[in-house]
């Protein structure tokens, strides 16, 4: 038996270390290609004023990411019911309130339940929020002794004493260095945090989550161009602000929706594809969220879709080690977001997200900020190490590896004050 799992786990290591081995790190072997140009139609049309862009042109990318990159949600699934299963008016050594809200959606015979967690400022009354999936439940990114642990599936991690994929009191306060939340607090601004997983497990099975919500007869699997993982958590970001709507300590027109990695391409989608949300920030989105595809740098489209065939659409496929036949990329997703603030942020070490693809898709979106008169990134040249760009659109590089910093946060609070809340 004990032979059996080292040798899984020595195919699993090799396995990585090949899908690594084999990325593009090399700048001079980049592909030349061709951007396709936001401000043109699918059939060559040029689009000149914010009008044409809202009816034509994001319309028509917004229809092309949903069928063939993240998938279309088959359905509509309210809030069956919401309940503040605990909360206090001290938290954080007095300095927030904190609240634990219980959403349930029911259909047939079937229940989701997800809580998300928040903290929020004392000093106003109806809190400007930023609001972000976790990845290993709510209890991680604090020591708050009251915060409930989640029971749903959760990937191990021997590290953080995560095994048997559940979550227990060991892995409490886990992740505190990814959530500056202190610093959110004191410039007025709240927490929501929701652990992924209550919405769907990260893993290749769609007979969990809400997926199966959909389902007619004895479908298994979304059809081709129905909603991955991505997509549903996407899902999950907009019934919480749903609930922020009839929530009166929220303001649900000042919700920033954040995300790192894997739910840095869900804050993404979730931004795109609802405008309700105010400001997104995409913390090291890398490929599938902000970089570009079709530079083919660290992660491709085909390694994504082997490696997590639950992410994306199973459309999306049709685009693996062939990026030239995509007729969008990258930086037009980003551009589904504008008007609205958006920030876009890379780290040194984290080549496997390709920073420079990254940069440069905000470059390329900033193109339709311009069409609303909101300033985005207005050169090409990647900015130094540590040296945010802060407009509507803004840009950070700074040095380490892909992880959440207080640096990150510090800059999203700053622009978010700039930005979202003037
Ligand atoms: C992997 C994956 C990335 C993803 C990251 C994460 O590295 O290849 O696309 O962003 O996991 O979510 O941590």
């Amino acid at each position: 038996m004990k032979k059996i799992a080292l040798l899984i786990i020595f195919v699993m290591v090799m396995q990585v270390a090949w899908s690594q081995a084999e990325a593009n790190y090399d700048e001079s072997k980049v592909p030349d290609f061709e951007l396709p140009d936001p401000l043109k139609t699918f059939n060559g049309k040029k689009i000149r004023n914010s009008k044409k862009w809202t009816k034509k042109g994001r319309q028509e990318l917004l229809d092309f990411f949903t069928e063939n990159v993240y998938g279309e949600v088959p359905g509509e699934l309210k809030i069956a019911s919401a309940q503040i299963v605990e909360q206090s008016e001290n938290a954080l050594n007095g300095k927030a309130k904190r609240r634990q809200v219980e959403l349930t959606f029911k259909k047939g015979n079937r229940n989701l339940h997800f809580f998300i967690l928040m903290y929020l400022p004392k000093s106003v009354e109806k809190a400007p929020v930023f609001l972000g999936y976790n990845f290993y439940g709510n209890h991680t990114i604090t020591e708050d002794v009251n915060v409930i642990i989640s029971e749903a599936w959760s990937r191990d991690n021997p590290s953080f004493g995560i095994i048997n994929n559940q979550l227990t009191e060991q892995s409490r306060g886990v992740r505190t260095n990814r959530w500056a939340i202190e610093k959110m607090i004191d410039a007025g601004i709240g927490l929501a945090t929701i652990y992924y997983g209550e919405v769907d497990p990260d893993k290749d099975d769609f007979t969990d989550g809400v997926h199966p919500f959909f389902y007619v007869d004895n479908q298994q699997q979304p059809a081709a161009s129905e909603w991955g993982s991505i997509s549903a958590w996407s899902w999950g970001l907009s019934r919480a602000l749903d609930y922020f709507e009839t929530y009166s300590e929220v303001d649900e027109n000042k919700v920033i929706v954040f995300g790192h990695s894997r739910l840095g391409k869900t804050s993404l989608w979730a931004g795109a594809s609802d405008e309700r949300f105010a400001g997104v920030i995409s913390n090291c989105s890398g490929c599938g969220g902000a970089a570009l595809s079709k530079r083919k740098f660290g992660e491709t489209v085909g390694r994504i879709n082997s490696s997590f065939p639950h992410w994306f659409c199973k459309n999306f496929r049709n685009f693996n080690n062939n990026e030239e036949a995509l007729p969008v990329d990258q930086h037009e997703l980003l551009a589904l977001i504008a008007p609205r603030p958006l920030y876009v942020a890379s780290a040194e070490e984290d080549q496997w997200a390709d920073p420079k693809g990254e940069f440069l898709s905000a470059f390329y979106a900033s193109k339709v900020y311009d069409l609303f008169d909101k300033k985005g990134i207005t050169s090409d040249k990647m900015p130094a190490v540590n040296e945010p760009i802060q407009n509507t659109v803004s840009y950070h590089i700074r040095t380490g590896k892909h992880d959440v910093t207080d640096f990150d946060w510090e800059q999203y609070i700053n622009w978010a004050k700039e930005q979202v809340l003037k």
